[in-house]
């Protein structure tokens, strides 16, 4: 083949085949284009504008055991905390001092320190200071308790995330010791919808023993999905927890890596297949390139920032990979310097909600 020809198709026919040599490619005559399509498929569906949601991370109390996680129940070495219901209202009032569209209520997962009625109440007096969109990202209720999930979206959250981190139901289970299954976690989305919540969803990239056809495959169910937000960041290793050890010991299990470029051509072809999902340039992108991972993230098919507004006390607990809260400066410097970052590259700071294009 021409070594200048571009391989890539138009972005309505990407096939498995495409996807896998695609993401397995390191040509820069391969991913120039693909870089440049993503960044067109961003601007021709999404627009130019960047939303800022603000994360919350209201409690690192956990009772699940995900492999890869460090607030997992059996990591001890770590204080746990939840926020009170004040300290929540600050940071809403942080986030909407900002103009920040939408707020992200994030915890680790459990029941009995989520009561429904707890997490009902929080929303509904955040709706009374704020219309901002309310995001959760509270993990599964145990028992398939769909009663919790209608509360809350009637209590007025609009939008749900969980991640189904891979779409290998073997890998998943390693993942997760003692979930019922990937089945339900994908089945929990779907209520979700029928409820009447945005969802999103997302992988790792680089977990061990994660395949490249899993990848791809990982990429083809986003679109099967119909997702409204779809978040996707390297897997990075934290020392207290099974897969982080398994990361270092083993290292012939790591077979895609887990690094910048394989990240950003999970973005660009996450807009390819879902041209009108909400994609953001995640913290643990940021995470691995300090200075441009945003920017290469937004360059590539995102269009979303989640600036973290959880009290500065908080944050260096929320440890669910290492040397994650030191990537946040206090909130006002880290607002001042993405803005100027977001404007730097051309793009517009969004207004309003930042809803889903997909309903449109
Ligand atoms: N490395 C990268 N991402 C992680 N997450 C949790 N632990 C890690 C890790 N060690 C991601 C998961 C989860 C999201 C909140 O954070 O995908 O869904």
């Amino acid at each position: 083949m021409d070594k200048n020809s571009i391989v890539i198709p138009d972005w309505e026919f990407l096939t498995h085949e495409d996807i896998l040599q695609l993401l397995r490619s390191e040509d820069k005559n391969v991913l120039e284009p693909l870089w440049q399509q993503a960044d067109e498929v961003r601007k021709r569906f999404v627009g130019e504008e960047v939303h800022l949601r603000g994360l919350i991370e209201v409690s690192n109390i956990c009772t699940e055991q995900c492999a890869y996680c460090g607030i997992r129940v059996k990591n001890p070495h770590i204080k746990r905390y939840r926020m009170t219901l004040e300290e929540i209202l600050e940071s809403v009032r942080m986030a909407q001092r900002f103009g920040y569209g939408s707020l992200v209520l994030q915890a680790g997962e459990s029941a009995a320190v989520m009561p429904t009625d707890w997490v009902t109440e929080v929303i509904k007096e955040i709706r009374k200071i704020s219309d901002q969109a309310i995001t959760l990202s509270l993990g599964e209720r145990p028992e398939n308790d769909w009663q919790a999930y209608r509360d809350w979206f009637s209590a007025g959250a609009n939008r749900y995330l969980i991640r189904f981190e891979t779409s290998n139901p073997e890998l998943f289970q390693r993942l997760h010791p003692g979930h019922p299954g990937l089945e339900r976690r994908l089945f929990a989305l779907k209520k979700l919808r029928e409820i009447g919540f945005e969802i999103g969803s997302g992988v790792m990239i680089g977990v061990p023993g994660q395949t490249w056809d899993d990848l791809a495959n990982d990429i083809e169910l986003f679109r099967t999905l119909e997702l409204d937000m779809i978040g996707v960041g390297p897997f990075l290793p934290h020392p207290e927890t099974p897969l982080g050890r398994e990361f270092h010991e083993n290292p012939e299990r790591r077979i895609v890596p887990n690094n910048e470029e394989m990240t950003l051509k999970t973005v660009a072809l996450t807009r390819l297949v879902c041209p009108k999902a909400n994609i953001p340039a995640t913290t643990a992108l940021a995470c691995i390139d300090r200075s441009m991972g945003h920017r290469n993230g937004l360059a590539r098919g995102a269009n979303v920032i989640m600036p973290n507004v959880t009290p500065e006390k908080y944050r260096q607990l929320y440890e669910i990979y290492p040397s994650k809260a030191s990537t946040a400066e206090a909130a006002e410097i880290f607002d001042k310097i993405l803005k100027e970052k977001i404007l730097s590259i051309g793009r517009k700071i969004g207004k309003g909600r930042g809803n889903s294009m997909n309903k449109k």
